[in-house]
């Protein structure tokens, strides 16, 4: 196994962990070294990407490159940065090798409902910050909806990675929940975590690139709430193509920088989808967009 890591300097940080997450879909390990900023991914020989693609993503940022062969313990140390998160005091999402939050709460921890999340070779474990504002506003949609009466619903989850949110939006009560993704290996995460959480989801291979608009299986259904934790480049993408059937009600935009959001709320208004609230963690921002 080799660590291979990238020293970037700290006002760059942010930037290049956008570039890195395409190019290392189960999570980048970070580290402070007061000077730089150093970012790790593990992989076997000839799994992880070459050099020359990683100096053409991050440039001028980077300022070392460290690759080593990394010792029996790296499993504890991948497992390590794979932390459990709590949502809103309602979702616990975990790896499966962390013990169930009513394990560990002081509290009631039952009321918590349990998503178990194996990253595999998926994007979203939960932690990153991106998944996580997802995750947030989604458990508060959820709960307007319901306090004003409104069915759930259908959910399409553009990009579905491991499928948590996806997994999520089946626990809190949606449905039908159906997540694409352009890698074969998100679509058998996302079926396999589903079935490990006994939710019901479907999933299929979709690029979001080349195939134009993004439908529900049932496009004369009933309208959906959209998740899109994506980069830029495919949220406006998403919001050229269009939607086919019921155009969604809401659409959660996650995967942006902060000074992104304006470029995203603005394409997505062209379709008829309006800005109602922005969010941000750090340097990361999502937007909930609804139908004007
Ligand atoms: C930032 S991850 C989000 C994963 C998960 N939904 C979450 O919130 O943690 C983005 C996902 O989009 C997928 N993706 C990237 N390019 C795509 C494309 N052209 N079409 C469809 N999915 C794509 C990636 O494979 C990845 O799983």
């Amino acid at each position: 196994m080799i660590r291979l890591a990238f020293r970037v300097r700290p006002a760059d940080a942010e930037i290049v962990l956008a570039e890195l997450v395409d190019l290392a879909p189960t999570g980048v390990e970070e580290t402070d070294r007061g000077d730089t900023i150093e970012y790790a991914i593990y992989g076997a020989e000839g799994e992880l990407p070459s050099l020359p693609s990683v100096r053409a993503l991050v440039g001028d940022a980077l300022v070392e490159v460290v690759s080593e062969e990394v010792a029996d313990d790296w499993a504890d140390r991948w497992r390590a940065f794979h932390e459990p998160i709590l949502v809103k005091d309602r979702l616990y999402v975990r790896p499966p090798w962390c013990p169930p939050y009513a394990e560990v709460a002081a509290g009631d921890g039952d009321a918590v409902t349990d998503l178990v999340v194996d990253p595999g070779q998926a994007f979203g474990t939960g932690a990153h910050a991106t998944t996580r504002l997802c995750l947030e506003l989604l458990v508060e949609l959820t709960d307007r909806r319901r306090d004003a009466g409104e069915d759930l619903g259908p959910v399409l989850d553009l990009g579905s990675g491991s499928g948590v949110l996806a997994v999520a939006a089946s626990q809190l009560g949606w449905g039908p929940v159906h997540g694409v993704d352009n890698e074969a290996a998100s679509v058998a995460a996302t079926l396999e975590n589903a079935a490990a959480n006994g939710v019901a989801v479907t999933a299929a291979r979709f690029d979001l690139l080349r195939d134009g608009a993004t439908a529900m299986p049932d496009p004369d259904g009933p309208e959906p709430l959209v998740l899109a934790n994506l980069l830029r480049p495919l949220l406006l993408r998403v919001a050229a193509d269009g939607f086919q059937g019921a155009p969604p009600h809401h659409l959660i935009a996650s995967g942006l920088l902060v000074h992104e959001c304006d470029g995203v709320a603005a394409a997505f208004a062209r379709i008829g989808l309006v800005e109602a609230e922005r969010r941000s963690h750090g340097d990361w921002a999502a937007l909930l967009l609804r139908r004007a």
